[in-house]
């Protein structure tokens, strides 16, 4: 029986089953000792909104969205943070007095993960972004605030990532970034990083990136995880670089969201490590599906 004083909170998705957060968010709570109590919601796909309105009238905290619905959730909120606006996807919503507050705090997680826990500094790098949906525009602020030399964004449909890059090109330019779109046959060679934000990796896709894209060494994420980015990750060792998937990114956008709700961002290393172990001994038994970090 849960305790009826805790702090509700949800991710709400569909499918949601797979999701590892409420796992996450119970070890954060623990750790900070917080009563928390963190459910999974599959919401209808028509439903979203009256999926999430039943929640928050229920006296729950807030929720975090995943896919399909970080649009619907973009759409929905009375009040955004600059980097969800920019995106155009809401990964973390707080019920507040006033209406809905949304933020997406995908991106901030990719960037400390590459940073801190990859031990990799964007900072004057050579970065290229695969994909053009909301993964990677949920990226691209975090990633430009990083101070990159040049940040490339590579799509299957070259013309979704130019449309998308204009929306930060403003921001790019202040920051004095080189922000340009571009096919994945020609994203240009020798980049530092390497950012999988495609959806290539769910049907067991490398996107097919052509030989000296990355310098050796380099930094290559997937923002999947499990058994789905083996392809990826084979690739990228093929490649002379360095392989993440996406577990570190979705640890760090967690501990981003509970300091949305809670104001207390807490640590991740321990969390991390323990979901290391689960989710390699889940490949290695190739019993894991996919999951996503964002
Ligand atoms: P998300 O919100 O998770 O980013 P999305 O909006 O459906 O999902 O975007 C999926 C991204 O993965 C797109 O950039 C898509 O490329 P297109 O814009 O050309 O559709 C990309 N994608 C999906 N399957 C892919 C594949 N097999 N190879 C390369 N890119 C792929």
């Amino acid at each position: 029986m849960s305790d009826p004083h805790a702090i509700r909170l949800a991710v709400v998705g569909n499918p949601v089953a797979h999701s590892r957060s409420p796992q996450i968010h119970a070890r954060f709570a623990a750790a900070a000792g917080h009563a928390v109590d963190y459910m999974r919601i599959e919401s209808p796909l028509e439903q979203f909104v009256a999926t999430v309105r039943a929640f928050a009238d229920s006296g729950a905290r807030g929720c975090n969205v995943t896919v399909p619905f970080k649009g619907e959730a973009f759409a929905a909120c009375a009040r955004l943070s600059e980097r969800a606006r920019r995106a155009e996807a809401v990964n973390t919503i707080a019920f507040e007095a006033d209406g809905w507050f949304g933020d997406n705090t995908d991106g901030a997680g990719l960037v400390r993960d590459i940073e801190l826990n990859a031990g990799v500094a964007l900072r004057d790098k050579r970065v290229l972004l695969l994909g053009a949906g909301g993964a990677a525009a949920g990226a691209l602020d975090p990633l430009l605030a990083a101070r990159p030399a040049a940040l490339v964004v590579a799509n299957r449909t070259p013309a979704k990532a130019q449309a998308m890059i204009e929306r930060f090109a403003a921001g790019a330019a202040r920051l004095d970034v080189s922000l340009s779109a571009t096919s994945l046959e020609a994203p240009g060679s020798g980049f530092d990083v390497l950012i999988n934000a495609t959806a290539a990796s769910m049907q067991a896709a490398v996107p097919p990136l052509p030989a000296g894209t990355l310098k050796p060494g380099a930094l290559a994420l997937d923002m999947m995880y499990g058994a789905a980015t083996l392809p990826f990750m084979r690739w990228a060792r093929a490649q002379g670089a360095i392989a993440r998937d996406g577990l570190g990114m979705l640890v760090e956008q967690a501990s981003e969201a509970y300091f949305v709700w809670l104001g207390v961002r807490p640590d991740t290393f321990q969390v991390l490590t323990e979901l290391r172990r689960e989710v390699d001994a889940h490949v290695a038994t190739a019993a894991a599906g996919a999951g996503t970090a964002t």
